[in-house]
């Protein structure tokens, strides 16, 4: 049966858009059933047909909490199997969190556990950074702390601006977000407790991102 997957995104959509084109290619057996933004003017939202689009303000809510249950109960009502935080760039309360934990991803743009939360890439530049990347991990309520399931690593090229790094980050997000993919529809990747498993084994390390595009134990290329 055809995996469904709800995505929520703030911008620009370009993981989403990888998403779709690896579902119509053929390379991933999966179905967007909804992308959901707290930016009515997303991008992102163009990508899909009007029915999967939601989208409020979330600006023009009191409480943090009423945005996120409203956004909640429209996830909940396409029957989502996984959930993906691409470019989704409000905090999700606790509550959302846990009423889909277990099936909550989120992709983020550094080697995660470094560079929680906002300028990653500004970060590793002014750290001098060799090494720089992108993590795709599961959701918990603290901020992209979660367990990470697999990442990409790029240089960091003398040179390198802030939009040189998040373009050559950005590169490999694509691959890395559908390879994360291909193995949760799968049903070969779970969250137990703070780590991940694979094939029922407990994954000590993230996976890694090889220049093929196939997800390795890290350590190996
Ligand atoms: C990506 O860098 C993603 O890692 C981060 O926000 C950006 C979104 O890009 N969380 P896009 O909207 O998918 O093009």
């Amino acid at each position: 049966m055809r995996r469904r997957i709800a995505v929520l995104a703030s911008g620009r959509g370009s993981n989403l858009q990888a998403v779709l084109d690896a579902i119509a290619t053929g390379s991933l057996d999966a179905e967007i059933v909804g992308v959901f933004s707290d930016k009515p003017a997303a991008q992102a939202l163009q990508r899909v047909s009007e029915p999967l689009r939601w989208s409020r303000d979330a600006k023009s809510y009191a409480a943090r909490e009423d945005f996120d249950r409203e956004l909640g109960d429209a996830v909940a009502a396409c029957a989502p199997d996984w959930i993906v935080c691409a470019g989704y760039l409000r905090i999700l309360g606790d509550a959302f969190v846990e009423r889909f934990s277990g099936r909550l991803l989120n992709i983020h743009p550094s080697l995660l556990p470094k560079y929680r939360g906002l300028r990653t890439h500004a970060r590793a530049l002014e750290a001098g950074d060799e090494e720089h990347g992108v993590s795709v991990h599961f959701v918990i309520p603290a901020l992209d702390a979660g367990a990470v399931i697999a990442q990409a690593r790029v240089p960091v090229l003398p040179g390198d601006t802030t939009e040189t790094l998040s373009a050559r980050v950005l590169e490999r997000e694509h691959p890395l977000l559908v390879a994360v993919l291909r193995l949760v529809v799968a049903g070969r990747l779970n969250e137990r407790g703070t780590t991940v498993t694979l094939d029922g084994h407990t994954l000590f390390t993230p996976l890694h991102l090889d220049c093929a595009g196939r997800l390795a134990p890290s350590g190996h290329q």
